[in-house]
């Protein structure tokens, strides 16, 4: 498929960019196509990753904005001129408001380091340690206006080992969302995820609760198998 064909979206980050990386690396299987990748921060990594892979990047950095209104405003405006159809955050540590939130709604995604609803916010990993939790986790959601509490699409779980820390959870987790994200904005592109009457669906149906990554991952290569007879 042409790259022009291909269902374009834009990337938000703040810092390392390894789920950007994901994106731009499956990017050549997928439909969609990464028109631009934006950051608040000017010395996040994950600029010169898109740099490197020939991406169009701009940089709204929040210094000289009065409010959050304000800045949510510039960013709509820097995204105009890339007639983006979907926003992927991927680590963009902004609480959106409506200025922003209401140009793209049902057409935002976050991921998130938790298995939401638990743990929204920061420090995931020392939290669900605290806790003394079995599972944890990463979740996939359309963004609304409450932060990390729009409607769910896929969630990924592991076993918490006796021997995790903060630091193993994250990497583990990381390690999940390199494999699920590039799938969930896929998946969007194709209009198999979609947000309806402000719920999330799969393939027309709203969805229960989250499907889980490796039943997605079932699903999808049942899927191959069928196309290939
Ligand atoms: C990820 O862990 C994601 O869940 C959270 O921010 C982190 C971004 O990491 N929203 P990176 O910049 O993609 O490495």
């Amino acid at each position: 498929m042409a790259d022009s064909e291909k269902f374009p979206i834009a990337v938000l980050i703040s810092g390392r960019g390894t789920n950007l990386k994901a994106l731009i690396d499956y990017q050549d299987h997928s439909l969609y196509q990464i028109a631009v990748v934006v950051s608040n921060n000017p010395d996040a990594e994950g600029l010169e990753v898109a740099q490197f892979a020939g991406i169009a990047t701009e940089v709204l950095d929040s210094k000289g904005f009065d409010d959050r209104e304000a800045y949510d405003q510039a960013l709509v405006k820097t995204l105009a001129p890339y007639s983006v159809k979907a926003v992927i955050m991927a680590g963009f540590m902004r609480i959106l408001t409506k200025a922003f939130i209401n140009e793209f709604e049902g057409r935002m995604l976050n991921i998130h380091p938790s298995l939401l609803p638990k743990y929204p916010g920061l420090h995931t990993h020392e939290r669900t340690l605290e806790a003394g939790d079995a599972e944890h986790g990463l979740s996939i959601h359309f963004v609304t206006e409450e932060l990390d509490a729009g409607p769910l699409l896929l969630q990924a779980t592991l076993d918490i080992e006796d021997d995790d820390t903060a630091d193993t959870l994250k990497s583990r987790v990381q390690k999940m969302e390199h494999e699920a994200y590039p799938l969930a904005v896929n998946l969007l592109a194709r209009g198999d995820f979609a947000y309806q009457n402000h719920q999330a669906c799969f393939r027309g149906q709203p969805l229960k609760g989250p499907i889980m990554l490796n039943k997605l991952q079932a699903l999808m290569q049942q899927h191959h198998a069928s196309d290939a007879h």
